[in-house]
């Protein structure tokens, strides 16, 4: 499928490389160097290149949303209509200093972003790891026992899309439901982050649900 990477940092620079050598045509968009995409794309490969936000958002199937909250009114304005589109959020609501959630429990920041684009169809996903994993992760997508990962969004063909690139990403992709279980997944993410960042053995971590029955 066409991916629109909206935010080329440490998140969607990583994530547009996995899912442009999984197949995928990808376009990097969002940075402040343009040299910087560049460079990104030309390491991601041939299914690789670089667009305006514009260019990255209108042609895409599915948009992957990965910038600073903060950055969110900037992107989106620039990205111009995304009515009908897919649209992949892996940003969290966080301060300017990366310490607090700045909605939580009775919102989500995946929901604050469907109000902001109704016509959109927003998939909250990708959220609840640390960039340090994944190009470890996708580098064992095909041995046993793949991390999980959960997602949440209210339309059902758009959670389809995501899981397809969870599942290319070397995921396990869990559908924890609506778009409103964000309220959960995103402070999860935080405690994720905590055991990367703070915890002992680094911040290459992943997670794994294991159901067990009798
Ligand atoms: N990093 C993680 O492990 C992680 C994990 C889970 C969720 N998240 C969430 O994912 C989102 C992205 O995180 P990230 O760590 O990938 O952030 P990041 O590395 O800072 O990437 C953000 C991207 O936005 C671009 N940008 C920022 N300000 C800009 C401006 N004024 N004009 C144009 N481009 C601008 C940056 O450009 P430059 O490349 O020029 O800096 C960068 O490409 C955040 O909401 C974060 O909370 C991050």
């Amino acid at each position: 499928m066409r991916v629109g990477i909206l935010g080329s940092g440490l998140m969607g620079g990583k994530l547009g490389t996995i899912f442009a050598r999984a197949g995928h045509e990808v376009v990097f968009s969002y940075a402040r160097n343009m040299e910087k995409l560049h460079e990104l794309a030309r390491n991601a490969g041939k299914n690789a290149r670089v667009g305006t936000p514009r260019e990255a958002a209108q042609e895409a199937d599915a948009v992957l949303l990965a910038v600073h909250w903060s950055r969110l009114d900037d992107v989106l304005s620039q990205a111009g209509d995304v009515s009908g589109k897919v649209i992949v959020t892996c940003s969290l609501p966080m301060n300017e200093d990366n310490t607090e959630l700045v909605v939580a429990h009775t919102s989500s920041g995946a929901e604050q972003l469907e109000k902001r684009i109704p016509k959109a169809r927003v998939v909250a996903a990708f959220n609840t790891v640390p960039s340090e994993v994944l190009f470890g992760v996708y580098e064992r997508k095909r041995k046993a026992g793949r991390p999980s990962l959960v997602y949440c969004g209210d339309d059902e063909g758009a959670n389809g899309v995501a899981a397809e690139l969870i599942e290319a990403a070397g995921f396990d992709p869990v559908n924890a439901g609506p778009l409103r279980i964000a309220r959960y997944t995103e402070p999860f993410a935080l405690l994720v982050a905590q055991l990367a960042y703070e915890g002992a053995g680094g911040p290459e971590l992943a997670y794994r649900f294991e159901r067990f029955k009798k």
